[in-house]
C-alpha cells in the first residue's frame, strides 16, 4: 500500500513573519490529522530554518523548494543540498515547471539535481508535465516519458525507490484550470509504465505519485480517489490553513 502524501508548495509566498503565522495554524490543526496521510510543506528559503523549527514537534515535514547541485562553492545565489541536509531538511522539490519555464532548467541540470539530492538522502520530489500546446498536440504521453527518461539517466533503481514523482500539467498549475481526476491518473498510469518499462513494475508498483495543478479543497476528493494518485502537490491552496487541511482530510 502506498502511503498517501500531501505537500503544499508556498512559492515565493509569506515573509518569516507569515509563515511562522501559517505554520502555528497548521501545527494546531496537525493533531487531528490522520497518521495514514504524510503531510509536507515547502517553504521559500528565507523560512525554511524558522518554519522547520517551528514544526519540529509536529508530524508535519519540512522541505525545499529546489537546489543547486554543487556541494559548495563560487555559486551566487544558490543553496546546496548539503547545506540543506544540514538544517535537517528531508525533501527537495525538483524541476517545478516554473523553474524549467522561467529560470530555463534543464532535463539534465533536474538530473544532476536528482542525483545530488539523493546523494544527501533528501528525498526529490520531480515535477513533470506538459503545456496545453503540447496536450493539444496530443503530445502529452511523449513529453512525459522524455522528461522521466531524461530526468532518471544514470540512476540506479534502488535509489528510484526513494524518489517521488510529482504529474503537473503546466496549463492547470495556478490557473484555476484542474486536470480531469480521469485525466490526471490517466498520466499518473503511463508515468506508472514508464517507469516499469526503464526499471520494474515493482518498483512501477511502490512509487509514490502525486498530482499538481489547482488542487484545492473542492476538488480534491475526486482527484485523491484515483487508483494512481497516491497524494497531491497543491500550491495555492496551501496558503490557507484551513483549505490545506481539508485537502489533507481527503487524502485517506
Ligand atoms: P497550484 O500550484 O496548486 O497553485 O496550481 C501547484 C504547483 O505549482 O505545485
Amino acid at each position: 500500500m502506498r502511503k498517501k502524501l500531501i505537500a503544499g508548495n508556498w512559492k515565493m509566498n509569506n515573509d518569516v513573519a507569515e509563515s511562522l503565522i501559517l505554520a502555528e495554524r497548521l501545527k494546531v490543526l496537525s493533531e487531528e490529522f490522520d497518521e495514514r496521510v504524510d503531510v509536507l510543506v515547502c517553504p521559500p528559503f528565507t523560512s525554511l530554518y524558522a518554519v522547520n523549527d517551528a514544526l519540529r514537534t509536529s508530524g508535519i515535514k519540512v522541505g525545499a523548494q529546489n537546489m543547486y547541485f554543487q556541494d559548495n562553492g563560487a555559486y551566487t545565489g544558490e543553496i546546496s543540498p548539503k547545506m540543506l541536509k544540514s538544517m535537517g531538511i528531508k525533501y527537495v522539490i525538483i524541476g517545478h515547471s516554473e523553474r524549467r519555464q522561467y529560470f530555463n532548467e534543464t532535463d539534465e541540470d533536474v538530473n544532476k539535481k536528482l542525483k545530488a539530492a539523493l546523494k544527501y538522502s533528501i528525498i526529490p520530489i520531480l515535477c513533470i508535465g506538459e503545456t496545453l500546446k503540447e496536450r493539444e498536440e496530443k503530445k502529452e504521453k511523449q513529453v512525459i516519458k522524455n522528461q522521466v527518461i531524461r530526468a532518471l539517466e544514470n540512476i540506479k533503481s534502488s535509489d528510484v525507490d526513494k524518489i517521488i514523482v510529482a504529474y503537473e500539467p503546466i496549463w492547470a498549475i495556478g490557473t484555476g484550470i484542474n486536470a480531469t481526476s480521469m485525466q490526471a491518473n490517466e498520466m499518473a498510469i503511463y508515468c506508472r509504465s514508464c517507469i516499469s518499462e526503464i526499471y520494474s513494475s515493482s518498483l512501477a508498483d511502490k512509487l509514490t505519485i502525486l498530482y499538481g495543478g489547482s488542487v484545492k479543497a473542492g476538488n480534491a476528493k475526486e482527484i485523491l480517489s484515483q487508483s494512481d494518485i497516491d497524494g497531491a502537490l497543491v500550491g495555492g491552496a496551501s496558503l490557507k490553513a484551513e483549505e490545506f487541511f481539508k485537502i489533507i482530510n481527503f487524502a485517506k
